[in-house]
């Protein structure tokens, strides 16, 4: 019980939406969701992502964040808390974020590379053919960058829940605001004639990311959207990974949990739209829609850097800026990550903040120095179930997002829609004396409709559904 009345707070619900979309908006928002909603006909995707954000997205994110203030405990220790016999769901939890933490570092590490060399003047080196999968394979320097990465994330970790994370937070996250808003409006006015002689508009390229593509529109190709804009909510909105049940333990009874949840859920989205506007454009002007076609790591680290340089000298300061907005958003995702797991190492086995940093901090170096070599020493190409040509850090992303992610969230569901009844979860969000709006949506979603989109999601991401 004094643990319980201990247990570090967020000093108010500021701090509180600041933390959480400072764990949303991260890697998932920057470069999965403008590459999605280039791929899967522009403002359908957006559209599905938005009906899904405020259905299956609140659902999820209102769950895990109630089912922390509620136990105040960390995702490890929360679910048995809730129901003895459900304790298995809290190891899932809190595995998630183990395995990602080696392997977002290791991007973070990426990142700081990319942010040094546009701040030194050399953004130009970036370009050259080969650089990025060139650097990624090399034996010291990745290292060396993750070092620094997971470095400053324990250094916040460690630092707590008010001086630490939520401090950070309130700096970063408006900056990184300014600097996501600033971006998108330059990427939306800017035109470039190619060698050809064609010349394209940033406006045009919005039209390619807003504009719904519905011509040849198929039930199969609707449901592809459905689940990849599904899968992306899932990561983006840092649920099923403990994160949520982690930070919702620190948040006082007496905050008006309804309002908090409304601007997390608002801030997450607008940055990932934000994210489509300032990337799809700019990559569209310079490229063309081939450009586009470029996904994940390739897209932020390949296509993008050549976007920059196009523009001539404000090519080096705009691809610093842009590099400095990616660090601040995985930073504080990163954090966030590594504060399920510090959380539950406390609770569970009573260590205090500093021990458990430490051991986190190891685990994350070593797996972290894994995924390093699996691009060089231990380097394999092996193909997944899903299809998909995978080295080491994407088997940890396929084993995280595809396999784990699914099971805790369809797990949460069916406890909570089936067993501790949707009602435990509506009582703790209105103890403040809010009233919860979506109540009856909560309710059919978190009992019916969720764990069945999930259940499929998990199936067509392992393989087993084809004909979807
Ligand atoms: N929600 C975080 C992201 O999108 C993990 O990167």
């Amino acid at each position: 019980m004094n643990k319980e009345k201990n247990r570090n707070l967020f000093s108010g619900s500021i701090g509180f939406v600041l933390a959480a979309a400072g764990s949303a908006v991260g890697l998932g928002n920057i470069w999965r969701f403008p590459y999605l909603a280039a791929k899967d006909g522009g403002g359908l995707f957006l559209v599905i992502y938005l009906i899904l954000a405020l259905t299956f997205g609140f659902t999820l994110l209102t769950t895990e964040i109630a089912i922390g203030r509620k136990t105040k405990q960390s995702p490890l220790t929360a679910y048995s808390k809730l129901k003895k016999k459900s304790g298995f769901i809290g190891v899932f939890a809190c595995l998630v974020p183990i395995i990602i933490l080696p392997y977002y570092c290791v991007i973070g590490g990426w990142v700081v590379k990319y942010f040094i060399a546009f701040l030194t003047g050399e953004g130009a080196d970036t370009i050259s053919d080969g650089y990025f999968s060139g650097y990624i394979s090399q034996e010291t320097e990745p290292f060396i960058m993750l070092i620094i990465f997971l470095a400053i994330v324990s250094v916040i970790v460690f630092r707590g829940v008010n001086k630490g994370i939520e401090s950070f937070s309130k700096v970063i996250m408006p900056i990184l605001l300014i600097l996501v808003i600033g971006i998108a409006i330059f990427s939306v006015t800017i035109t470039h004639t190619d060698d050809n002689g064609v010349m394209r508009t940033g406006l045009e390229g919005l039209k390619v990311c807003l504009v719904p593509e519905v011509q040849d529109l198929t039930m199969k190709k609707l449901f592809t959207v459905i689940l990849d804009a599904m899968g992306q909510l899932f990561f983006s909105l840092s649920v099923a990974m403990g994160i949520m049940i982690a930070y919702g333990s620190y948040v006082k009874d007496e905050d008006n949990l309804v309002k908090s949840i409304n601007q997390i859920e608002i801030f997450d989205t607008a940055v990932a739209f934000l994210a489509g506007i300032m990337i799809i454009p700019a990559v569209y002007v310079f490229m063309g829609r081939e450009g586009m076609a470029a996904s994940g790591p390739g897209l932020m680290f390949v296509s993008l850097p050549k976007v920059f340089m196009t523009m001539g000298s404000m090519g080096q300061i705009i691809g610093c800026l842009f590099f400095a907005m990616v660090l601040f958003a995985a930073l504080t995702s990163a954090v966030s990550i590594m504060e399920a797991i510090v959380a539950s190492l406390m609770d569970q086995f009573n260590l205090t903040r500093g021990q458990a940093t430490a051991i986190e901090t190891l685990i994350a170096l070593i797996g972290g120095t894994v995924v390093c070599l699996g691009y060089n020493k231990w380097y394999f190409d092996i193909t997944l179930p899903n299809g998909l040509h995978a080295q080491i850090l994407d088997i940890m992303d396929y084993i995280s997002n595809n396999a784990l992610m699914p099971i805790v969230a369809i797990s949460t569901c069916i406890l909570v829609g089936w067993i501790i009844k949707p009602k435990t979860i509506i009582d703790e969000v209105e103890k403040s004396g809010c009233k919860m709006g979506r109540k009856k949506l909560y309710v059919v979603m978190i009992r019916y409709i969720a764990p069945l989109l999930l259940i499929l999601l998990f199936l067509k991401s392992l393989g087993i559904l084809t004909v979807i």
